[in-house]
């Protein structure tokens, strides 16, 4: 070691730089573990920003020209002189980490700027939109951003006040899931699991400091081809944590593999601090209710024409109530053919999602005898809207009650079963380890529950909003108003998820989801021969975050689909309702901006931070967008004070406000700003930001 030292030193006198870099590679090669998880950091992992203008001294990669699909010039350029305007713009760009010069010219508009892990980045956010149905609750934000970035603003906003942080990242399949440095990971790549770790132990850094030290939960889900490295990679990047995994049944046709066939994956639990299982995986679980199956028959056998004795009206009354089966309709005839009894309306199987016939999953005679024994329920009826929701018990679930597995424990108010799973010898018992439920089919209530809410808009492999759902209860089922992370939301399953649980109790849980704005592999190509490239209106707008995840969230709110039309499909299992009802809830969009601090002005640089400021406040009621002129400016959960001069109206104000939390004081004065908070009540979070606002997330990539 002392001679390594010693030639180290040697070299460092030699060439400084070259001796500072072998020096440091030496640390982090005498640091290795002797047991775990050795891996190869990647330095740097760099990140394209693209429709980020082009500035001097900025780092940049040249773009392949467009229409071609070749994979572009990699070398990093650093801009030396701008000349020129629009796009007639040009840059003189000199190339970087090479011994010989080499220097070109190049239009500006064939440049892509790229942030490596050792720069300072400022992101800001932009709003893109919202939705407004939930009163006062908090806003679930949904952030259109590379995610290393967003978890470092997220820093300033929920340093230790996450609750719960989800991710689904990518498995690593070697099927083009996930691009590290802008390329795709594929299968031959030797470094491809050293690579996915790198990029996953920086975010999970990160990550670790938002969540909440005293009692939080990460859940991680992964699949067959990583879960021994992340498993030690959680170990390794959380020692204090408590560590479980669930065996989850997510695709039960399954996939071949070696000779097996494949239906599950995994869900890494780690629990922070006090942290425990608070709630139950509703269905299945000993002493819960059972499910109730929808009466409209689905799946490539929902067709009628596969049975055409299961395409009969149901006929209801006034009331809402059934008052008769009818009788199927010869093949030739449809619902517009059929005069129904005097005072009664006839209800017809849901249609397909392309518009044909569908069919109920029984025959009237074998509906009528469920009828008769209450084993038929009809949800809320909405006579306008034409919602009947129908459910039924199957003949699987009759035979269970038969043979005991399922009991019955009397009838409700309108005369249907009460169906519990039997009691574990009286004890509600503790969530087992491996799951199998029907409700988690990623196919089924993943893709294509999402087919009937964003028709049209495919998104791969999106998880059971169900799986989600009943994850996430464990961990918040008593937090009502917990804050969960998604930092790789892809379609945004969990914010959806966390609705529907706060609509099971009220709660004012909020979630942040975080994805960015790739565009499928297949999509690329497409795009690329139209001419089109990363950071054209018209490539951006097919991105998931703007094409699939905004779009998802403000129709699962609304009740209605991009087109404006009802969405069609019913939610299924612990809260059954028709999905066009939506959710009361609150949600805005955002699109992390990239600044730089020089030749920005002041109000510019304050709306970009706008947005953060109202985050740290709770993500709630107004916000402060511009700097306000009178000098100071209270919103419902926070107050900002950027004339010193004003402090005594600015605090007299806050202690006059219900509600608010955090007072932003402006100064780079550290004596007065100490001075203020004396007179604030101890309520009141003081936060100071310095007077050139970006420089309050300045953020270095490579910590
Ligand atoms: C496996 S998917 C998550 C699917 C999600 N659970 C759902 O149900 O829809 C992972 C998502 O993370 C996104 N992603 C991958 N790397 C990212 C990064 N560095 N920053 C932000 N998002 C990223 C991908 O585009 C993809 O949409």
């Amino acid at each position: 070691m002392s001679r390594l030292t010693e030639l180290l030193a040697q070299a460092k006198n030699k060439d400084p730089a070259l001796g500072q870099e072998l020096e440091h590679e030496f640390k982090v090669l005498s640091s290795r573990r002797s047991f775990g998880l050795n891996f190869e950091r990647h330095r740097p992992e760099n990140v394209e920003l693209p429709g980020r203008p082009i500035r001097k001294g900025d780092k940049v990669r040249i773009l392949p020209p467009r229409a071609t699909t070749a994979k572009g010039d990699q070398r990093l350029w650093k801009v030396l002189k701008l000349e020129g305007t629009g796009d007639k713009k040009t840059a003189q760009l000199e190339l970087l980490d090479t011994a010989q010069s080499e220097r070109q010219k190049i239009a500006v508009v064939d440049l892509i700027v790229v942030a490596e892990f050792k720069d300072f980045i400022y992101p800001g956010l932009i709003s893109t939109g919202k939705v407004k149905h939930g009163g006062e609750k908090p806003f679930h934000t949904i952030i259109n951003s590379e995610n290393f970035h967003a978890l470092e603003a997220l820093t300033f906003t929920h340093r230790g006040k996450i609750d719960v942080i989800y991710i689904d990242p990518p498995y690593n399949s070697g099927a083009k899931d996930w691009k590290y440095n802008n390329d795709y990971v594929e299968k031959e790549d030797l470094y491809r699991h050293s690579k996915w770790l790198a990029m996953i132990e920086r975010r999970l850094l990160i990550a670790k400091e938002l969540l909440n030290p005293r009692n939080s939960v990460l859940i991680a889900t992964i699949d067959e081809k990583e879960y021994l490295r992340l498993g030690l990679l959680l170990e390794q990047s959380f020692p204090e944590a408590r560590i479980q995994m669930i065996s989850s049944v997510i695709n039960p046709k399954g996939v071949p593999r070696d000779g097996l066939s494949r239906v599950d994956e995994y869900i890494f639990v780690c629990l922070f601090g006090a942290a425990e299982v608070q709630g139950q995986i509703k269905e299945g679980s000993a002493g819960t209710e059972v499910r109730w199956r929808g009466l409209t028959r689905t799946g490539a056998n929902g067709i009628r024409s596969k049975s055409p004795g299961a395409f009969y009206p149901i006929l209801f009354d006034n009331s809402g109530r059934i008052a008769q089966v009818g009788e199927p309709l010869p093949l030739e005839k449809g619902p517009n053919d059929y005069t129904p009894p005097k005072g009664l309306h006839p209800v017809w199987p849901t249609p397909r999602p392309n518009g044909g016939d569908g069919r109920w999953s029984v025959v009237p005679e074998t509906l009528r005898s469920l009828l008769k024994m209450g084993a038929v329920r009809v949800g809320k009826v909405n006579f306008e809207k034409n919602q009947f929701p129908i459910f039924y018990l199957t003949s699987e679930q009759l035979k269970a009650i038969e043979d005991g597995s399922l009991v019955v424990k009397g009838h409700n108010n309108h005369g249907t079963l009460r169906v519990y799973f039997k009691e574990d010898g009286g004890r509600r018992s503790a969530p087992r380890t491996v799951w199998d439920n029907v409700s988690h089919s990623a196919s089924e209530h993943g893709s294509m529950l999402l087919r009937e809410i964003i028709p049209g808009r495919n998104f791969p492999f999106p998880k059971s909003l169900y799986a989600v759902e009943d994850v996430l209860r464990l961990f918040v089922a008593e937090n009502l108003s917990a804050t969960v992370l998604d930092f790789f939301s892809g379609s945004g399953t969990t914010a959806h998820a966390i609705m529907r649980l706060n609509r099971q109790d009220d709660g004012r849980r909020q979630c942040i989801s975080i994805t960015n704005n790739e565009v499928a592999a297949d999509e690329h190509a497409a795009l690329r021969s139209q001419n089109l490239r990363p950071g054209d209106a018209n490539w951006e707008k097919w991105g998931i975050c703007d094409y699939i995840t905004k779009p998802r969230i403000k129709a699962a709110i609304t009740g209605k689909t991009s087109e404006g039309k009802d969405i069609a499909g019913y939610y299924k299992f612990t809260d059954e309702f028709p999905m066009s009802e939506g959710f009361e809830e609150n949600a805005e969009f955002f699109t992390l901006t990239y600044e730089t601090p020089v030749a920005v002005s002041h109000n510019r640089a304050f709306e970009r931070i706008a947005p953060l400021l109202w985050m740290r406040a709770g993500s709630e009621g107004t916000r402060i967008e511009n700097l306000p002129a009178q000098g100071w400016e209270v919103a419902n959960t926070y107050g900002l004070l950027i004339d010193l001069d004003d402090a005594a109206a600015f605090v007299k104000a806050i202690k006059n406000s219900n509600g608010i939390r955090v007072a932003f004081i402006v100064t780079d004065d550290e004596r007065r700003f100490q001075t203020i908070i004396r007179s604030m009540p101890d309520t009141i979070e003081p936060v100071r930001l310095y007077e050139s606002y970006l420089t309050n997330f300045r953020f270095s990539m490579g910590r």
